[in-house]
């Protein structure tokens, strides 16, 4: 029986990555989820796994070593994959306090944690937004420069650091995974693709930043999954290893393609101010990954999307729940100056 801690189980990756591991290993695998449920947390992703007997769940802030310490102290961890962050560039633009405190502090009190336990192997789940941006050429590579452009990238890439000094000084059992923008079921509909496959069902306008020119690498979210969990498992520690999904798409392309797809209007775009700090364009040389753990993405692009599309069509609750609460203030705020007229 191997267990795994999962911190940020409850958000988008953390609970498809828990998904994957029942799917995968069934009873093979224990998983301990550690979540403080910000926003981004939801309990309703893992409903299905709740009667697993092989899942618990912790309340608990990554920040809070003692309550963690306490909660763990007598389990025999094999795997801890550190998901837990604060994840959207646009909500560090209008505050970075809580990206430090979770993206730095927190990964800093989870490397002490997992030192105290004695854990096999500390995974930190990383983005290639470290990297900072490419223009039409090139690819990011494992030894590409560290330049992060957004708080939120400089927070993970300040995390990365903290795990890399862990391995240097300490020899701690470390890996690094980079990956590039993932998509598909539970991702929180504040990100390009659920955001604007939910505006076009509402009928709302789906706003545009700048040009809409900039370039992101997609990735199908369980195809990261995968490559988390064989990091894990195979990774060379100490090291990094970059995920893509070999699809690199224009961010008009990605939304003309759900408009289409939903069969409704181009006329619901609307171009709005650009992102302050907007990166260019991301794209990823997952050879290493390729060579050293025989990962490679397995979902093209359109077999994801339709994927995806189909899920929010079916979980139209999901979203429209989250689109209720809280969340409205949070798109006035950000968007309310932006769009010329915000949908009632
Ligand atoms: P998310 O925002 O959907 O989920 C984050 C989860 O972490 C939530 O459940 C939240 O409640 C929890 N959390 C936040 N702060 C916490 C704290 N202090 N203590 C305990 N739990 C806390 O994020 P996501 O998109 O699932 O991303 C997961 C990880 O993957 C992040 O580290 C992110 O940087 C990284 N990543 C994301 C992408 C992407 O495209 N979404 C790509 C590459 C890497
Ligand atoms: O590259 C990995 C990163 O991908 C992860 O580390 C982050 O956690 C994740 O949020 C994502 O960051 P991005 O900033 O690339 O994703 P987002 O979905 O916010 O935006 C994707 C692109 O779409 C980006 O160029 C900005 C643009 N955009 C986004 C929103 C929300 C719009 O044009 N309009 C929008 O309303």
């Amino acid at each position: 029986m191997i267990t795994y801690v999962v911190t940020g189980g409850a958000g988008f990756i953390g609970a498809n990555f828990i998904h994957y591991l029942f799917k995968t290993y069934d009873d093979d695998v224990r998983v301990i989820n550690i979540d403080c449920l910000t926003y981004a947390g939801n309990l309703h992703n893992l409903k299905a796994c709740e009667a697993h007997p092989n899942y618990r769940f912790i309340k608990a802030d990554i920040c809070d070593s003692e309550t963690l310490l306490k909660e763990l102290k007598d389990e025999s961890i094999d795997y801890f994959i550190n998901f837990a962050a604060e994840s959207h560039v646009d909500r560090s633009i209008l505050g970075s306090g809580p990206f430090v405190q979770t993206n730095i502090v927190g990964t800093q009190r989870l490397l002490d944690l997992a030192r105290t336990l004695d854990v096999k192997r500390y995974v930190q789940v990383s983005t290639d937004e470290v990297y900072g941006d490419l223009d039409e050429t090139g690819f990011f590579v494992e030894d590409t420069p560290i330049q992060p452009n957004s708080p939120y990238s400089a927070s993970k890439a300040a995390g990365d650091l903290l795990v890399r000094s862990y391995y240097e000084t300490h020899k701690m059992p470390v890996v690094i995974t980079r990956c590039s923008n993932n998509y598909g079921p539970y991702q929180f509909p504040e990100k390009l693709i659920p955001l604007m496959i939910s505006n076009a069902l509402e009928g709302k306008s789906l706003p545009i930043y700048g040009t809409g020119t900039n370039v992101r690498d997609w990735i199908y979210v369980e195809d990261h999954c995968r490559g988390v969990d064989m990091a894990a498992r195979k990774g060379v520690l100490g090291t990094v290893y970059n995920f893509g999904g070999d699809s690199e798409r224009t961010n008009l392309d990605v939304v003309k393609w759900i408009l289409k797809s939903l069969d409704k209007p181009e006329s619901l775009m609307e171009y709005v101010e650009d992102r302050k700090g907007h990166d260019f364009r991301y794209a990823i040389d997952f050879s290493k990954a390729k060579a050293e753990l025989g990962w490679k993405p397995s979902v093209d692009f359109e077999t994801g999307m339709e994927r995806t599309i189909a899920w929010y069509l079916d979980n139209r609750s999901w979203w429209e729940c989250i689109k209720s609460g809280d969340y409205q203030a949070y798109y006035e705020k950000m968007y309310g100056k932006k769009v010329g007229k915000l949908d009632e």
